[in-house]
């Protein structure tokens, strides 16, 4: 065989492998508070990269356009299994490559276009996809929203109820990727049902906390339930969707041939790999202290002064209004402070937001990565205070100096793909 093709990759690129090595190592080295980001195992990165990416198989286990299918089937069959057995859903399907794929297959299965779908503000926490007016969803679909009462910032049913009722959607949407409270699913479905509606309900956000229980689950009371595979549930990026019997055709037509090509064989291994770990017991209990770090991590930016959003969180993140009515800094110079000292965070508009998306009022901060990392409530009382102070005086060199040597400190004690920076030697951090 070619030598080329033998290479590993630092021999036969070694500017793609150094960025490998560099990404690594700003991984271990920061503090990563992205709520929709984790830290994958091993085994799943292993599944990720493996030949199951040279291989075609469109359609669906045991039904495929191509041959030599029978490992993949293997693989597609026992996702299917372990997603069905976490979600106590009657279908699940597998395929989708993202969580925007997923929900767009599910508009196609369950709506005609031009239809209208009622979703949740994307400014009070919504998705893009739940019918941002620049989306498919907002393109494609007559669109009203809902979104969060001024008074507690948490869902207003009241509101939602009497939305659905004037516009009469075929859809109600909900799940956010920036909401902090528990959400009723039982209640949105019976709002739904009022109106003769059906419900997506997209759990990207909490789908670790729904397959353990400490979320309630959408599946008994929607239609439809979609996800990511990346976040709190920490498997490779990717998206689900599950579903009663009833709906399974029209959902797998949708995936393939309606909106995909070929599935992704090897995500789907490693989406495998990864419900096999949320079924796992000390996945509960991961789950377990995602909660217990959010709480505190919340609790302690409140000691420094800094505003919760809803005064709180439910679930593994949380809205950090830094802008304060114009008191504080913007989002935006509050994710670049932050950065330059090695904690990763994204500014995010909070509801009834004055300043642009681009700006923001708000940062959005999560605890799913940190988790995996081993780190507990101390840690969470000293990032705490770490993000105060930057946020209190961004532009002091001294705060920043002294944090930054806090963080490196801090995650030496948590080692994260040692063997991975141990392989490369070249990983450096180049950040500010
Ligand atoms: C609620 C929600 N739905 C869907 C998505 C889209 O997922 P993806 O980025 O995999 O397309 C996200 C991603 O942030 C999300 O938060």
């Amino acid at each position: 065989m070619n030598k080329s093709f033998t290479a590993n990759l630092a021999e036969a690129d070694q500017i793609i492998s150094e960025a490998i090595d560099n990404e690594t190592r700003r991984q271990s080295d920061g503090l990563e508070l992205i709520a929709s980001e984790n830290f994958v195992s091993d085994a799943v990165l292993e599944a990720m990269g493996s030949v199951f990416t040279n291989k075609y198989a469109e359609g669906y286990p045991a039904k495929r356009y191509y041959g030599g299918c029978e490992f993949a089937d293997v693989v597609e069959n026992l996702a299917i299994e372990r997603a069905k057995r976490i979600f106590g859903a009657e279908h699940a399907n597998v395929q989708p490559h993202s969580g925007a794929q997923a929900n767009m297959s599910v508009f196609l299965a369950a709506l005609q276009h031009n239809d209208k779908i009622l979703g949740m503000n994307l400014s009070h926490g919504g998705h893009l996809t739940h019918g941002h007016p620049m989306n498919f969803s907002g393109l494609n679909f007559q669109v009203s929203d809902y979104g969060v009462s001024r008074d507690t910032e948490t869902i207003d049913y009241d509101e939602l109820q009497k939305t659905a009722e004037e516009n009469k959607p075929k859809m109600i949407i909900c799940g956010a990727s920036a909401y902090s409270r528990t959400i009723d699913f039982q209640k949105i479905s019976e709002i739904a049902k009022s109106i003769g509606a059906i419900v997506m309900a997209d759990i990207a956000h909490i789908a670790g906390l729904v397959a353990v229980g400490l979320h309630p689950s959408p599946v008994p009371h929607c239609e439809f339930v979609t996800t990511t595979t990346h976040k709190t549930l920490r498997g490779p990026r990717g998206g689900l969707i599950l579903c009663r019997e009833e709906f399974a055709k029209d959902v797998n037509k949708a995936v393939f041939p309606g909106v995909q090509g070929g599935p992704l064989v090897h995500i789907i291994a490693a989406k495998a790999v990864a419900f096999g770990e949320a079924l796992r017991e000390d996945f509960k209990a991961y789950q377990e202290q995602i909660l217990k770090n959010a709480k505190v991590l919340a609790e302690t930016l409140q000691a420094e002064g800094l505003r919760i959003v809803s005064g709180g969180t439910d679930n593994h993140l949380m809205l950090v209004d830094v802008f304060a009515d114009g008191e504080g800094i913007t989002g935006k110079v509050a994710e670049k402070a932050l950065d330059a000292v090695h904690i990763t965070v994204n500014k995010n508009t909070i509801p009834f937001d004055k300043n642009s998306p681009f700006v923001a009022s708000g940062i959005r901060l999560g605890t799913p990565a940190l988790t995996t990392r081993g780190m507990k409530e101390t840690e969470m009382r000293a990032i705490g205070k770490m993000i105060a102070a930057i946020i209190r005086e961004p532009e002091s060199e001294e705060i920043k100096t002294k944090v930054k040597k806090d963080v490196a400190e801090l995650t030496a004690g948590f080692p994260l793909y040692e063997q991975r920076l141990m392989k490369g030697k070249t990983g450096t951090i180049s950040a500010a």
